[in-house]
């Protein structure tokens, strides 16, 4: 492992949002490796702040989609991007799924009381999705997803504490159509020597 090419920079590299998935489900055993990956996260005073909710029911799943939908293209109404006109098109199309066809999803949820949660349950989503590559799952952190915070019902169905908020919820499963997979802009570095 050591040297500066090595199998982690090239999983690091290699994951990609994967937006298309085979109608294979992800075991629970992997899912289970890939929650013990996420919190070995380094967390703000070591509080580790995740509450994790695992939901495989397709009918929940598609509810919690057509919840989401209107509320993000209500959001991104006046955003004039060409990406975010690409996006509100899909968005608006009653077959179109917030997760991709994924037959799972793992929300990460973050205690109200810690003094680092986002950052921290960020960081542990980064290791899951890491992890699943290299397992050979894809995933996506489906941001659009939070919206379901917004509803009492669905938080009561999911039986999310009160006192956590959504943070990352990540769709993962066996990839289907491999799509475009745009390169990453050369950073912008400013070095002080
Ligand atoms: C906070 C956050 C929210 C995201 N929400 C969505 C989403 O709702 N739908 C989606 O398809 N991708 C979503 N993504 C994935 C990003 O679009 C994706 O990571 C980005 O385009 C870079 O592509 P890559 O993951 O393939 O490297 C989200 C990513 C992050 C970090």
């Amino acid at each position: 492992m050591v040297g500066e090419d090595n199998e982690i920079i090239r999983n690091i590299k290699e994951r990609r949002s994967v937006r298309d998935y085979l109608d294979r489900q992800v075991s629970e055993g992997s899912i289970k490796k890939i929650i013990d990956a996420g919190i070995y996260a380094p967390t703000g005073f070591g509080s580790e702040p995740w509450f994790f909710v695992v939901v495989q029911n397709r009918e929940m799943m598609k509810r919690m989609s057509d919840y989401c939908k209107p509320k993000l293209l209500a959001q991104l109404e006046d955003i004039p991007s060409d990406n975010v006109t690409e996006f509100k098109k899909q968005l608006a199309h009653e077959d179109f799924d917030i997760f991709y066809g994924a037959p799972i999803i793992v929300i990460v949820l973050g205690s109200n009381a810690g003094f680092t949660t986002d950052y921290d349950c960020a960081m542990c989503a980064q290791n899951m999705m890491l992890a699943a590559a290299s397992m050979g799952i894809g995933s996506c952190w489906v941001g659009t997803a939070c919206f379901i915070q917004d509803n009492v019902e669905f938080m009561s169905e999911l039986g999310i504490p009160y006192d956590y908020r959504v943070i990352a919820p990540i769709v993962f499963g066996y990839e289907g159509e491999v799509r475009e997979r745009p390169p990453r802009q050369e950073p912008r570095v400013v070095w002080i020597k």
